[in-house]
């Protein structure tokens, strides 16, 4: 394995090159939305280094993240998307990408009529450290010895903690295009939970980038070129899906995968793929006698909170998982049962979520129910039915 450091400088360095003119190498062709392009100058549209386009995803009124946000092409297609009640935040750590992006942000703003984007230096797996606020500090106090080395590095504690670059449970959606691979295979962990951490309660991730069909053998991790062309830092596909799951995501999904692969190199396929996901399953369970029937049409699911539930029968779920299935990207596969006598969340009381239980009818309906009735007339289009 390279030493990590030379990692990122060759990455940075690439992007450096990047920035100034188009490299080919870099990018995997992706069609955008052309409407959103006509305002968005051509120094911008050239410097694509994308491999899909989490935009397309997005909705108004949301505030945004891009990690990596290069040139800042799809921070200006969101800015349009979100509209003027949205905002968009794109992070970089190179400076020639920044001065890229930060130029033309204007140009767009004024032909909008708003402005909604900005952008900030930081490593994305390092969220809470704002870089250019460290760099305006050490001008100050350089670094001369190994006494400064280290006040320098509690200065930079100091800052993530007062002034962090992307605050906690801030940000509606995480974006990224075809970078995560590029952050060190020891940076990767802390890269998924720094994207868990600034997202809000219910928000959610959607990134796209480039996976591997097998494990990336050490010799190719070895190669800068291949480590800067978004090749050798290569999650595999189900190793990238178990990334947000190990950071406490919920309801994953793949929303596009590239049916060809990008490149192939030493019969390894890489291709890029979309992925979706939430942030919002931690917290307190408590009884409030709802129930759950999955739909299917698979025989049976299995949740991310390890509820496997059984096509077709009635379960018993805590407040906090039945308020999960009611949103998306769970909603259309669950029938949702309220009790019919409330109960209130004040007075409710803990729920076992270790394990999954049927729920007997009775328990929604309440034991002394025993009502008859006759036929509904709305039950059927004619009103005659049964
Ligand atoms: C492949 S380009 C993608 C750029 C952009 N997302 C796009 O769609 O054109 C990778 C970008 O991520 C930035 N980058 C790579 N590793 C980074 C890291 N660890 N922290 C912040 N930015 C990083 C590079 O500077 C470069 O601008």
């Amino acid at each position: 394995m390279i030493k990590s450091q030379r990692t990122e400088t060759i990455v940075r360095q690439r992007y450096a090159i990047g920035a100034k003119e188009r490299a080919d190498k870099l990018c995997c062709p992706v069609e955008y939305d052309s409407e959103y392009l006509k305002v968005i100058p051509p120094e911008v549209i050239e410097r694509d280094y994308g491999c899909g386009d989490p935009s397309r995803y997005l909705r108004e009124a949301e505030t945004v993240l891009d990690l990596g946000s290069g040139s800042g092409k799809v921070c200006l297609i969101a800015a349009q998307i979100v509209g003027p009640k949205g905002r968009v935040i794109g992070v970089d750590m190179t400076d020639e990408m920044l001065e890229v992006a930060r130029r033309n942000a204007p140009i767009v703003a004024q032909r909008i009529g708003y402005a909604n984007v900005e952008f900030r230096k930081g490593r994305i797996q390092d969220l809470a450290l704002d870089l250019e606020l460290l760099e305006q500090r050490l001008r100050a106090q350089p670094i001369a010895n190994a006494a400064s080395f280290l006040a320098a590095d509690e200065l930079a504690e100091e800052l993530r903690f007062k002034h962090p670059l992307v605050a906690s449970d801030s940000i509606d959606v995480v974006i990224s295009n075809c970078v995560l691979n590029l952050v060190e295979a020891k940076s990767k962990g802390l890269l998924f939970e720094e994207i868990f951490r600034v997202l809000k309660k219910g928000g959610r991730a959607v990134i796209c980038d480039i996976v591997s069909d097998e494990e990336v053998p050490e010799e190719m991790q070895n190669d800068p070129e291949l480590w800067s062309g978004c090749i050798s830092g290569a999650l595999t596909e189900d190793g990238f899906l178990g990334a947000f799951e190990n950071a406490g995501f919920y309801g994953i999904q793949i929303l596009k995968r590239a049916i060809q692969p990008w490149r192939t190199v030493q019969g390894i396929e890489f291709r890029s793929v979309t992925t979706q996901a939430f942030k919002g399953k931690q917290g307190e369970c408590f009884e409030r006698n709802q129930a759950v029937i999955y739909r299917g049409p698979f025989r049976e699911v299995l949740d991310d909170d390890n509820h496997r539930m059984e096509r077709g029968k009635r379960y018993a779920v805590c407040d906090k998982t039945y308020n999960l299935y009611k949103k998306a990207p769970y909603r259309e596969f669950f029938e949702l049962i309220e009790p019919i006598v409330d109960a209130p969340l004040a007075e409710a009381k803990p729920f076992d979520c270790s394990r999954t239980a049927l729920r007997h009818p009775k328990e929604t309906k309440g034991q002394n129910y025993d009502v008859s009735t006759k036929g509904n007339n709305q039950c059927c289009d004619g009103g005659n039915c049964c």
